[in-house]
């Protein structure tokens, strides 16, 4: 990168040399804090006269912290509303409820040039790298167009030279700055929206299944990178995907999320080795092992009907009509995320450890 002060300041506050998990986690200060957290969107009926009959609570009351330094899993089914606690981090939506602070200021209320500089240091990289990416715009275009808004980071003369160098890092060819989206593949413009993200020279980026659409083998490379990016520029992630054993390899801490809310939360040791709650038991048993011999011991278990609804939820705790252990005041009252004897907290009232995994 052209701008080698600050790289090599953001170089020395990480703690190089080793990935995540062996870094032990974050330096404790915290980057980001979701406080009840909720996103509310009005489900509307007409064509001329709209009308509110409900609201889809897509997240309902999520309360998480990220670490400087760290990376936090967040995994769950499709539609748990994962995408849009990522549209809350980076600003794109406006939390309906609950507050998100960042380095302690609480976002919402950020003055425009303290969200300019807040959508700065805080990037996303999306799903499909395709998609996100404008098919008319080409490589060097995409990295750079940040710099337009932000023209301080990069002065306009030694632009190309930092695209190629960003290309570079991330895994790509230099020479290929004037190619377009299409000429490359899968894994190639997962590495173009990562550019795009480090060419702001962000503190944190927001992962959201950043690899769910790529091969086995791709996603290895990318998980790979991103380590690397983390060590090298002391990048903390929120790294959200729908399989436990993908975030399991970069992942400090993981929460686990069910319609709307956090469910489970804890170490890699916690949520892997320990779960307590039947919806992350029940997660952890579709995850394929690699192990031949270690198959045979997982414990199966087969839950039993389809997500509910996030406009019309389930009263008492929102796992209720899926759940094996279910009892009367499930349906009554909503169970905190509390620790109950576990070592971390889970949103049960019947919270038990479980191996359902053979620790390999
Ligand atoms: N703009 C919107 N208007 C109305 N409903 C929305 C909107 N965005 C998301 N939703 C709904 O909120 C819920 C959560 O959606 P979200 O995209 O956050 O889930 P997700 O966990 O990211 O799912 P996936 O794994 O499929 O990406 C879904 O029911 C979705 O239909
Ligand atoms: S609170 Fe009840 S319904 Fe919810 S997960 Fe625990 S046992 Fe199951
Ligand atoms: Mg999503």
């Amino acid at each position: 990168m052209a701008n080698r002060d600050a790289e090599v300041h953001r170089a020395e506050q990480a703690p190089t040399g080793r990935n995540a998990s062996e870094r032990g986690g974050s330096t404790g200060e915290p980057l980001l804090e979701l406080r009840d957290l909720k996103k509310h969107f009005p489900l509307t009926q007409g064509v001329l006269f709209k009308k509110t009959v409900g609201h889809v609570r897509a997240v309902d009351g999520v309360t998480l912290t990220l670490g400087r330094g760290e990376t936090l899993g967040l995994v769950g089914e499709s539609g748990c509303g994962k995408s849009t606690v990522s549209k809350l981090l980076v600003a794109l939506e406006r939390p309906t409820s609950g507050e998100l602070l960042y380095k302690g200021r609480d976002v919402t209320t950020m003055n425009r040039r303290e969200l300019k500089a807040y959508r700065r240091e805080v990037q996303i990289i999306f799903q499909d790298p395709y998609a996100s990416l404008n098919p008319r715009m080409t490589v060097g275009d995409i990295v750079a167009e940040g710099w337009s808004v932000h023209p301080d980071i990069a002065p306009r003369k030694g632009r190309l030279q930092r695209t190629q160098e960003l290309m570079e890092r991330v895994g790509l060819n230099p020479d290929y700055v004037n190619r377009y989206p299409h000429q490359f593949s899968g894994g190639q413009r997962q590495r173009i929206g990562i550019a795009r993200a480090l060419a702001l020279q962000p503190e944190v980026i927001v992962c959201d299944e950043p690899v769910s659409a790529l091969d086995v083998s791709v996603q290895a490379q990318v998980v790979n990178l991103l380590e690397d990016l983390q060590n090298d520029f002391g990048l903390s992630y929120l790294f959200i995907a729908h399989d436990l054993s993908v975030v399991r390899h970069i992942s400090d801490r993981v929460a686990v999320m069910y319609l709307g809310s956090i469910v489970e939360e804890g170490t890699d040791a916690d949520v892997y080795g320990r779960p307590s709650h039947p919806y992350t038991q029940a997660l952890l048993s579709s995850v394929p092992l690699h192990e031949p011999r270690l198959r045979g011991q997982k414990d199966r278990i087969l839950l039993q009907g389809d997500v509910p609804s996030p406009a019309d939820p389930p009263s008492g705790c929102r796992f209720r009509t899926r759940c094996w252990k279910a009892q009367d005041i499930c349906a009554t009252e909503p169970p905190a995320l509390i620790d109950r004897g576990q070592g971390h907290p889970s949103a049960c009232h019947f919270a038990e450890a479980r191996t359902v995994v053979p620790t390999e």
